[in-house]
Parts: C-alpha cells; structure tokens; sequence
C-alpha cells in the first residue's frame, strides 16, 4: 500500500531551489556548492525555476551548457533533481515582442515587462513559447539520471482580464450553461434588470462592472482555475510527450483562496507545496503547529499519497511584517512534523541566499558568508542527517478515520456573501478551530472534499459549510444513515452550487431531516457581544459571532441559549439518523464546547490517537503506515520537557532502542516510533 514520488528513488528528499543561474559569472561558488551540498546532507535541488532567460537569452537561440554540468555536477555528487519549467518568469524580449503574453488588471490596463505570474494563460503566443522551451527542456534531460521529476511552473495564481480571457470566460460560461436563459435563472438575475441577451455580453467581475452577481464571481473564479489547469495541463502535456514516466508536480500554497487545488491534483503525479508559517518563539507557536498540521492534512489528501515540502524556509523569511528568526530546535520539529503528515521530501528557498534583488536577505542554507560554519547550515545538516535514516517510512500513508470537508466553492461563495458578518465571516478560522481540537487530540485527520469517498470515514466534521447542493446533501445523509457522526455548525446549507438559497427551510438540501433541526434565523453578534450556552449538566459556555435560532424537530437538544429573546431555545442538537448521529452546533464558541463536543463524538465512535498515552496541551502524535507497521510521531511542540506514558512496546525508528513506560520528551523534540500493526 506505499505510494512513491518517484518509484527509482525510495529516499526522503532534502534540498531545495537551487539557482545557479544567479552564479554563473562565480564558477568557484558553483564548484563550493557541490562540497556544500553533501555537508549539508542534502540529496535533491530544483533546477531552472526562473532560468528562462538564462536558457533562452534571445528568442530561439538556447544556452544549455550551463545546466549540463549544473546536472552533471549534482548527479555526481549523488544528487538528484527537480527539473522545472520556467514559465513563472518571462524574458524582457519575449514581452516586447509580444506584449499578449502579459497580463491585463480587471481595469483593463495591460501589464509591462517585469515581476512573475505576469502572464495570460489565454495567450496562444504565451502557449507556443512555453512549449517550445518545455520540449527542449524534455529533449535534453529526459534521460538524465539526475532528473526524478518535472517542477511545473511555480506557485501558479492570478488572473488576466484581456480580451482573449474573457472571450474564454464567455465560452466556458456557454458550455456550462447551454442558454442564455439558464445562466440568467441561475445567476438571478431579474434582480436589478442584470439579465443577459447574450453570452457576449458577460464580463469578468471588476469594479468597471461590479461585483454584486455573486454567482457571478463564484463562476469567474471557477473559470480562473479551468483556465490555470489547462495552461498547466498543456505544460504538462509537452513534457510527458517527451518524458511519460517523470513524475509531475507543481507547488502549490496550502490554502491559497483563489484556486481550487482539487482540479490542479487531478493533473499532476504528486502534491507539493510551499510553507512559511509564523513562529514566534513563544506558546502561540503551539497554534502555528496546528495549522502546520491543518494545511500538511489538506495537502496529504488532495490525492491520499505522500507529497513533497517544496519550500519552507530553514530560518527566515523576508516579506513578512517581521521577519523573526525560527528559534533553534523550531525548523527540526516543524520538518519533522510535515514528514509525520505525509512528506517524503522537506525542500528550502532556497540553497544559497541571493547576492541582489529582492531576495537577497530570504533565509537560505548557504550564507553570504558562504561556509558550513553557520548556526542555520548545521542544524539542515543534522537534520538531513537524521531525514537519512528514514527510508522505512518513505511512500507509508496515513489512514484517518476523522475527515474534515473542505471546499473551495464553499469559501468563494460564503466570504463573498453578503449578510452575516459582511466583511470577515472567519470561515477559515472556524475551521482552524474546529481542527485543533483534533490536533492536539494526536487524531488523523483527512481533509477531504465534497467529490471523495465518505464512506471510509467514521466520523465528518464539516463546519459553516453554506453551499451544499442536493447531491451533497444526499452524500451527507448517506454517511449518517450508514452509521457515521456528522457534525455541521451555524451557515449550514444555506444555499445550492449556484449559489440560490435552498427553499423550504434551513439548513436545505435535505439535512433539515439529517439534523432534525430547523433554522429559522440567525443572529450576528457585535464584536463586543455574547451569549452564554448551557448544556444539560449545567456546564457553561460562551456564544460570540453567531447564534442561529434553531427548532428541534426530531433531535434532541443538548445546550440552550441562556439570554436575549431568544433564551431557552436550542443552540446545539443530536439527531439519530439511520445508524449515525447529526450534531448541529448553532452558535460559534470560543473553543470549549467544540472541546467538548468532539470528545463524546470520538469516544461514541471509538477513535483514538495512534500514540496510546495522555498528550498534555502542545504535545501531539501523528501517524504513518503500511499497513503492516505503525509509524508515530510523538511531537513535542512546547519549550518546556514533556513526559508521555505508553503501555505498549515500540522501537525508536531512529535508533532501533525498545521503548515503553515514561517517555521524555525534550522541547521542541519529536521522536519516531514504531510497532506491527
Ligand atoms: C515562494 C516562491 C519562491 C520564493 C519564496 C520566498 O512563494 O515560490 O520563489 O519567492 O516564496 O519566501
């Protein structure tokens, strides 16, 4: 059951963006380089990401020599590669020829030469460009031995508004839609005489038109991704035209609004992904651990096999508000915790700071100072050192039982609404909560979208999930009936995949009877206000933001309001269901009763953490498997020693040491631990 990056190369990757192409005039830093990378214990660089121009210096005239012994060089020192296309960064002669190629801002100005990801998707010239480069590219390495994988672009994101793409919006509005009818009924727009007579008539959302059809900007949003997957998809298909068994990977960025991974992953052979949380060197980090674990999860499960850390920073980075340094201890842990939920490779920006531009002081392994001798170049060192004794673990997986949805739909529609709280109706937040308490809980968790499986999950935690269509609704109701815990919160299936409200009563789609609730208002709170909720055994807990007026129609109440008009009336429910339960919680709390809450739906549905100890607060556990064995990883992510008692029997995986009773943890440690299944 392992599933491999790169079936030829069964190792942890650890390396990161390497530019030579910024050295070339210092032979003497590219030859120290090599020397440098093995100290560094480092078995992988990602090649030519912005190399374009070094590649093709005028159009049609190529310069591979340099990358030759770039590859030759890393291949001889026992290094493999990432080879990417360099489509994230255009050449000034390829812009002043064509000027198509850039980008258009929805004011309609076309963009100059400069910057990255400025460039039309649409664009035919764009297309042709890149994959001519892309072929050479293919022709050249395909049979590299240094080669184990092609690094699509970078960080694709952005729109163009130019001509051409909004001709391509009103073709695949078309498509979508079939009549200009339909499309007016599904956007509703007799409201304020926005009806259409034509297709031809439709423009992106932009503030020269407006931004108040809100189907309407779901759908350009839609369209936005259709259009990033099919330039990707055309990338992709140059290479593999060349290249078929190189795995293809493009890095991707956790939660990035803007486009929906899960079309992105059908496309490529493994995820990667870029992350640069903030660490402040103090107990907040524990929350830092938790959304670490959060986005690793969503990144795991956009195709339920390892992925890859494509960047992270081993000490610094240089565009946040404050660029603090990661505390000693801080990248081992983190790196060490990404491997737990699902990486085969923890990958830096970037090898060797930059001399000029903007990125000159980004925390990178080599120094300007230019030696091994650096407090950041020792600790990727031992850490590359200990990532060495980990190829048991490589292309083990994870199997949760616990499932959070996540659905990029759901958060366009939802935060562009407009009611609730206008501005910031904190859904990503509220789902960070809801996580936590199954992170520091040490429960695997898989963040599943509305397309997967329910059916191998017991229990679906799925909050503020506002848009569910009927055939959603259907899927949801399915899992309870056939035994599983569902729980759902306020701004639940308010309205269907168009964004229409679901008539007859909230929530809609057919959970009015999965919970046994009906919605029939809801209450936003001012910033300083709040409720109080109180459960049947008299326990006390807070309501802010949100407090929905619920009916119970067949489920049972087990918390009720306790002040304003509304006092007395339900604010959190059960429904048994088939064999399962529906919980709806319908106020936001402010952590506790989630606490609570989640505790009895583990315990009714019996899931546990790997690691069969108490976890005290910031310690957790994640798991990896092959089904045969059980790999934990026991992470400490406190400053302070943490002790742990397990009765089972388990071995260092790093050591080979038994280990059972007392285990203590230092801060910031995590350690690796195995038994059979
Ligand atoms: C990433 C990008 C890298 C580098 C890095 C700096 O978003 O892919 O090229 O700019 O940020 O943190």
């Amino acid at each position: 059951m392992r599933k491999y990056v790169n079936e030829g190369f069964k190792h942890i990757l650890h390396g990161g963006d390497y530019n030579p192409d910024q050295w070339l005039k210092y032979p003497e830093i590219l030859s120290e380089d090599m020397r440098l990378m093995k100290a560094a214990n480092c078995n992988e660089m990602s090649v030519g990401i912005f190399a374009w121009s070094k590649l093709e210096p005028n159009e049609g005239e190529f310069n591979f020599e340099w990358l030759d012994k770039v590859l030759d060089d890393i291949y001889a020192n026992g290094g493999r590669v990432f080879l990417a296309t360099p489509s994230g960064a255009r050449p000034a002669w390829l812009a002043e020829k064509y000027p198509e190629v850039l980008r258009v801002t929805p004011e309609g100005v076309q963009r100059r030469f400069g910057a990255r990801h400025n460039h039309c998707y649409t664009s035919p010239i764009y297309r042709e460009k890149v994959a001519i480069i892309n072929r050479k590219l293919a022709e050249r390495y395909g049979n590299h031995p240094a080669v184990i994988g092609w690094h699509i672009s970078n960080e694709y994101g952005g729109e163009c508004h130019c001509d051409k793409c909004c001709a391509a919006f009103r073709e695949w509005l078309k498509e979508k839609y079939g009549t200009i009818e339909n499309l007016n009924d599904k956007w509703w727009n007799d409201f304020w005489a926005h009806n259409y007579n034509s297709f031809d008539q439709i423009d992106p959302p932009s503030m020269l038109s407006d931004y108040g059809v809100h189907a309407r900007n779901i759908d350009w949003l839609r369209f936005v991704t259709h259009q990033t997957v099919d330039f990707m998809k055309h990338e992709i298909s140059v290479v593999k035209s060349v290249t078929p068994n190189i795995p293809t990977t493009t890095n991707l960025m956790g939660f990035f609004r803007t486009l929906d991974y899960r079309e992105i992953a059908k496309y490529i052979d493994f995820v990667s992904w870029d992350n640069y949380p903030v660490w402040h060197g103090d107990e907040s980090d524990i929350l830092s651990a938790s959304q670490t674990g959060m986005v690793n999860d969503l990144m795991r499960s956009l195709k339920q096999q390892p992925f890859v850390l494509m960047e992270c920073t081993p000490s610094l980075v240089n565009w946040q508000a404050v660029n603090k340094l990661k505390r000693p201890g801080r990248h081992t842990a983190f790196s060490l915790q990404t491997v737990a939920h699902g990486a085969d490779g923890i990958l830096y920006f970037q090898w060797r700071k930059s001399r000029g531009s903007s990125e000159k002081f980004h925390g990178a392994v080599v120094d300007h100072e230019g030696s091994e001798n650096t407090r950041v170049f020792k600790e990727v060192s031992a850490l590359g050192a200990r990532l060495k004794k980990l190829d048991e673990i490589v292309g083990t997986v994870t199997e949760a039982k616990v499932a959070m949805l996540y659905d990029w739909s759901n958060r366009w529609g939802l935060e562009d609404a407009q009611g609730f709280q206008r501005k910031d109706k904190k859904h990503y937040e509220t789902f960070r909560a809801w996580y936590h308490t199954l992170w520091k809980r040490g429960i695997d968790v898989d963040i599943i979208s509305p397309e997967d499986d329910f059916s191998k999950y017991k229990v679906i935690v799925d909050p503020m999930h506002y848009m569910v269509s009927n055939e959603m609704g259907d899927k949801l109701k399915s899992f309870v009936k056939d035994g599983g815990s569902l729980l759902c919160t306020y701004i639940t299936a308010m309205v269907d995949e168009y964004d229409l409200c679901h008539l007859g009563g909230f929530p809609g789609a057919g959970l009015r009877e999965v919970f046994g609730i009906w919605n029939e208002e809801i209450d936003t709170l001012f910033p300083e206000e709040s409720n109080t909720v109180i459960m049947d055994d008299g326990r006390e807990f807070r309501a802010v933001d949100y407090c929905e007026l619920i009916h119970d129609e067949t489920a049972k109440v087990i918390a009720r309001y306790n002040s304003d008009f509304y006092s007395g009336m339900p604010a959190a429910t059960v429904n048994e269901y088939g064999s399962g339960k529906a919980y709806y919680v319908a106020f936001r709390d402010t952590g506790d009763f989630a606490d609570s809450i989640i505790n009895t739906i583990l315990k009714e549905q019996n899931i546990n953490s790997a690691f069969d100890g108490d976890l005290p607060y910031g310690v957790t556990a994640h798991s990896r498997t092959d089904g045969e064995t059980i790999y934990v990883f026991v992470e400490n992510h406190t400053n302070d020693i943490q002790k742990v008692t397990t009765k089972n029997s388990w071995i260092n995986v790093e050591n080979c040491e038994s280990i059972s009773g007392e285990i203590t943890l230092n801060p910031l440690e995590v350690i690796i631990i195995k038994k059979k299944c």
